[in-house]
């Protein structure tokens, strides 16, 4: 953990002009900078940068935020990777708060399996190119899979000797004790003999993102059915699995430029493919995807191409990675490979050029796959066309975009010979359930309120399980379309004259619920309040992304209800933050009207609850004292009425 003076002293000391000049090219334009967009292409600059305010904005992109969060966006830093960065750079020293004991033997591990990791990756390589048998077996090995030097450096490939222990035995005498060796797998202990686990085979070194190497894959150099092809570092302190994939180090940049990410299977389909100059490739080493993987590729962009071999099984075995990818809202398009070619092979019968046209041509988006692949499976029997139908959606619903969603509605009318209004109908069904299924009290991780004692029930019906939830509920969902952009409010300046000052949705909502000591009935709101507010502290909003992919099932399930077409109010904000026809009049309205309509909710709420107790009173001074009270929550409540009858009558 960063200790909050360090974060506090890289906000005060960072100056946003200096920092994002580090990237790219500002020029003076009266108070403000201005430059070309980092973050779209772009001839004449939109990019402003306010030191005064200490936030930049595109008018291009509509990309906006601090000088934390330029750092992350343009870096693909996290939260505390930008911290670490800017703190670096204003030379703050990094306190890491309350080290205990524990913290400090576990960032000694950490740091030690990072040492042997790198001595390991550096001897295999020193192997490879210095010894007799990595010359003659290794290299030899990558020369007839005609890998280039270039490559073989790139990725660091190596080879380990295939005597029993060279690697482990070297080790030790450089001082790694065995018991870090093993913990790192690089040694394996069977009866208290030692010997090395990737003996006799070619390194693939697996980077992280900042290109420490963390783990090996080493494949066999013959043919052996009685033998793994590959072997692989177990996980460790540095090494998980299911959280890594394999090129990102080397992919990152290029992902970010092109926009785009292929997802290929294996170690060697990587390498071919840098080699033909597609450098914007991982892989899943073999295994399906996981929600951790597609987390760290959404750092970097949003399009995901699979490039397959060509098998319809292993597609269709595929489509459950396939809907995680879809749930975290990125758009997935696949490439089938023809029949017994994987990216490996038929980028070696390709010219460069061929290949990233091949890609280009065959790039399908994935309903469209999936919908032709399982039309080709039915032919024409009814019933399983049925299943056919509730299965393309199935994936369809898991959408996040309901733009996006109703696009791939269309395609799959066509591709099914379905009218969209069918399709539709039983789509509304299934999101329906989904939305059910989020709201489900048992979702609620707070425990179930104890049933009520007969001296409690109340006299009248309660309408809902939470008294003011529509009102709740609206100001969740402005916070979760509108939170990240601006309505105006008139202020006077130090001249007393009027000016538009821009306020931005989620900021205001957060200060007002905050300021009013508001608390949401339903749990499940306030938490989605809470992050919403947690963010703002750092100037920051949150995206529909955020919670997705949230560690929360419940906050996931629920976010969905607020990605829904129906309630977006205009699709030109979502799209291009464009204001026609005073609709941003009209978000400043449904802001303030909202927020006025859920404090009027909660006043008649806190009085209805005083008068219910009003016939308990025994005692003069305490009912004198409530009935004060009733009194001046029935005047604010008159006074906020008022306020809202303004908003809403026209003028
Ligand atoms: P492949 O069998 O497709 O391997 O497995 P490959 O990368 O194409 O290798 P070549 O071209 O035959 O040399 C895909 C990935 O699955 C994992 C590896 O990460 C491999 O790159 N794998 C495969 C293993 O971990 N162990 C195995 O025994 C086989
Ligand atoms: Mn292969």
């Amino acid at each position: 953990m960063i200790s909050k003076d360090v974060i506090q002293s890289v906000i005060e000391l960072a100056r946003i002009e200096d920092v994002i000049s580090d990237f790219i090219s500002l020029r003076k334009r009266g108070i403000n900078y201005i430059g070309l967009c980092p973050f779209h292409n772009e001839k004449t600059p939109s990019f402003n940068v306010s030191p005064t305010k200490g936030i930049y904005k595109c008018f291009g992109c509509g990309k906006a935020g601090n000088v934390i969060g330029f750092v992350m966006e343009h870096e693909k830093f996290t939260y505390p990777e930008a911290i670490r960065y800017l703190a670096g750079k204003y030379h703050i020293d990094i306190i890491e708060e309350e080290t205990t004991a524990d913290q400090i033997a576990d960032n000694n591990e950490k740091e030690s399996l990072y040492n042997i990791h790198t001595f390991a990756q550096k001897f295999f390589s020193t192997y490879l190119f210095e010894s007799q048998e990595g010359k003659s077996i290794g290299l030899t090995y990558f020369n007839e899979r005609e890998f280039s030097l270039d490559v073989i450096k790139k990725f660091q490939l190596g080879h380990c000797s295939s005597a029993w222990n060279d690697f482990t035995a070297y080790a030790l005498k450089n001082g790694y004790s065995v018991q870090a060796l093993v913990k790192s797998g690089l040694t394996i202990e069977k009866d208290h003999e030692y010997y090395d686990r990737f003996r006799g085979r070619v390194i693939f070194p697996i980077h992280n993102l900042s290109g420490k190497v963390i783990g090996f894959g080493g494949r066999i150099l013959k043919h052996d059915p009685s033998k793994p092809k590959y072997v692989n570092s177990p996980e460790s302190e540095i090494y998980n699995k299911s959280r890594i994939l394999y090129g990102i180090y080397q992919a990152r940049n290029s992902i970010v430029s092109l926009n785009e990410c292929l997802l290929v299977e294996g170690y060697t389909d990587v390498i071919s493919l840098h080699q033909a100059g597609i450098t914007n490739v991982v892989a899943s080493s073999g295994t399906s995807l996981t929600a951790d993987q597609v987390k760290l590729l959404r750092r970097f962009t949003k399009n995901i191409v699979i490039l397959f071999d060509g098998d319809e099984a292993g597609l269709r075995a595929s489509f459950r990675g396939i809907d995680i990818i879809l749930e975290q809202g990125l758009n997935i398009k696949i490439v089938v490979f023809p029949a017994g070619e994987d990216p490996d092979s038929f980028a070696r019968k390709q010219r460069p050029e061929e290949l990233k046209d091949f890609i280009v041509r065959n790039a399908r988006s994935f309903i469209t796959v999936k919908a032709q692949l399982l039309v080709d499976e039915v032919k024409n029997d009814p019933i399983k066309k049925a299943g056919l139908i509730h299965e393309v959606l199935s994936s369809v619903a898991i959408i996040p975009d309901g733009i996006i969603r109703s696009n791939y509605l269309k395609d799959c009318s066509n591709l099914l010979s379905i009218e969209e209004e069918v399709l539709l109908f039983e789509l509304n069904k299934l999101l329906r359930a989904r939305h059910k299924g989020a709201y489900r009290p048992a979702d609620i991780s707070e425990p179930e309120p104890a049933p009520p004692s007969a001296t409690q029930i109340p006299t009248r019906k309660i309408e809902s399980m939470f008294v003011s939830d529509t009102q709740e509920k609206a100001i969740i969902r402005l916070l979760f379309l509108y939170g990240s952009h601006d309505i105006y409010f008139d202020q006077p300046d130090e001249y007393q004259k009027m000016r538009k000052v821009a306020c931005n949705v989620a900021g205001f909502i957060v200060n007002d619920i905050i300021s009013d000591e508001i608390k949401f009935d339903n749990p499940l709101y306030q938490s989605f309040f809470d992050e919403f507010a947690l963010m703002w502290a750092k100037q920051e909003v949150p995206d529909i992304y955020h919670f997705t992919s949230h560690s929360d099932p419940a906050i996931r399930r629920a976010s969905m209800e607020f990605t829904d077409l129906e309630y977006e109010l205009s699709n030109n904000w979502k799209k291009n933050r464009i204001y026609v026809n005073g609709e941003e009049k009209r978000l400043k309205e449904a802001v303030t009207s909202s927020l006025l309509s859920l404090k009027a909710k909660k006043l008649s709420q806190m009085i209805k609850q005083r008068q219910a107790t009003i016939k308990e009173m025994k005692d003069d001074s305490a009912l004198i004292a409530l009935l004060k009270d009733i009194k001046q929550l029935k005047e604010r409540l008159v006074e906020i009425n008022k306020q809202l009858g303004r908003i809403i009558t026209p003028g």
